[in-house]
């Protein structure tokens, strides 16, 4: 893909005998919306400490920490945050990453409040996937849900300006929660048929410790499929990779792609190859965890590559996270990391 080598040192498996095949990469802990479900506005208030910059990694040390992380295994990077279109120049970055070598997929995951003008420098920086988070069409359920009053109207008006960049897909991310968006199934569904996006939607997750995550207000995997027979006839299809959260769905008329992502209902663990690096340069292997490992320090002071790429590989080869597939009261109240702090 680009010129900047990796170091070529393959990682051992897991102790569940996982290799590490995708990187989530977060580049910034900030976020404009305050999702319910992610950043509660009484706890991601004005007074919230975010990260200062002197302890945000730079693009150079980001880019460094991908290419050996490409060295290791990894194909796929997807870029997220908090909201990784606030962090300035981002386009930069994506044509940074875009020069490492043996880099297969580069992917973003944004509210997409700033596609409008940013979709096209992105594109133009190599960037080779979108996905955008949201959850209702109607506005009012919308501007409730990000808790910000931000109008539907332009992150419609920014997926719009995705597919004129040269974006042929995008992913939709709805994230369903009982008694909020459910009655938006159907309409979702109606506007995201068709070959230019493919709609995932996706079970409230016990993210974080402060999305006041209750069983009861998760609509399941099954509950979402029954709605959407209601009107879509849907046939399954088989994973794209080995590893894949969505499980995949198509609309028997021809209409188009479904995902379903059943965290809760369905665990995927077993196949999980994703690690995390924060904004801050922490690494974490679940999107559950309390704890990660300070990358930074060891940017900051390591100046061989292959080193760094050793401590990666033995964090790697003693992971044996699984904690989906271990979900109950007790796990659901053990300390974790914030999404918008690890990066999705
Ligand atoms: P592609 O398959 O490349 O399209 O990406 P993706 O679906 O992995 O990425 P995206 O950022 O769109 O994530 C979709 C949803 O799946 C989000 O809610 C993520 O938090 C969730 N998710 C992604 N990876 C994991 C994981 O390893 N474990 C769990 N439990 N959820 C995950
Ligand atoms: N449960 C499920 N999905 C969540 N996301 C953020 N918080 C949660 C949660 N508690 C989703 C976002 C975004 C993706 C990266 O994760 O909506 O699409
Ligand atoms: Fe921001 Fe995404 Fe979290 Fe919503 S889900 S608050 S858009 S980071
Ligand atoms: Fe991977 Fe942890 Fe998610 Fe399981 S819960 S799929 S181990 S990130």
């Amino acid at each position: 893909m680009g010129t900047d080598s990796p170091v070529i040192t393959t990682a051992t498996p897991d102790q569940l005998g996982r290799k590490v095949h995708d990187l989530r990469l977060s580049v910034t802990d900030r976020c404009n919306f305050r999702c319910t479900y992610c950043m509660p506005k009484e706890i991601f208030g004005h007074a919230h400490p975010f990260l200062p910059k002197s302890e945000i990694l730079t693009f150079e040390e980001m880019v460094r920490i991908s290419r050996i992380f490409v060295g290791l295994g990894v194909g796929k990077i997807r870029v997220t945050g908090g909201e990784p279109l606030l962090r300035r120049d981002l386009p930069k970055l994506i044509e940074m990453l875009m020069a490492i070598e043996g880099l297969q997929d580069l992917a973003l995951t944004t509210n997409g409040s700033a596609l409008a003008s940013l979709a096209r420098p992105l594109r133009q920086a190599g960037l080779k996937r979108i996905t955008v988070s949201l959850d209702a069409l109607d506005d009012t359920v919308f501007r409730a849900m990000n808790d910000v009053d931000f109008p539907v109207e332009r992150v419609l008006a920014g997926m719009e300006a995705a597919l004129d960049a040269g974006f042929a897909v995008i992913k939709v991310n709805m994230v369903v929660k009982r008694g909020v968006n459910e009655h938006e199934i159907l309409p979702m569904a109606r506007r995201f048929s068709g070959p230019q996006y493919i709609l995932r939607f996706i079970e409230f997750m016990d993210v974080g410790n402060t999305n006041r995550w209750l069983m009861n207000e998760v609509v399941t995997a099954s509950q979402i499929i029954d709605i959407l027979h209601q009107e879509f006839p849907l046939e399954s299809l088989p994973a794209t990779y080995s590893g894949e959260v969505a499980r995949r769905f198509r609309h028997a008329d021809g209409g188009g792609e479904i995902g379903i992502i059943s965290s809760v209902t369905q665990p995927f663990c077993s196949q999980c190859s994703r690690a995390r690096v924060s904004a801050e340069g922490r690494l974490y292997t679940c999107l559950f965890a309390s704890q990660g490992h300070d990358l930074r320090a060891l940017l900051r002071q390591e100046p061989d590559d292959a080193k760094i790429a050793g401590v990666i590989s033995q964090i790697w080869a003693a992971r044996n996270d699984r904690y989906s597939e271990l979900r109950s009261e007790t796990t659901q109240h053990a300390p974790k990391v914030e999404m918008s702090r690890m990066g999705g």
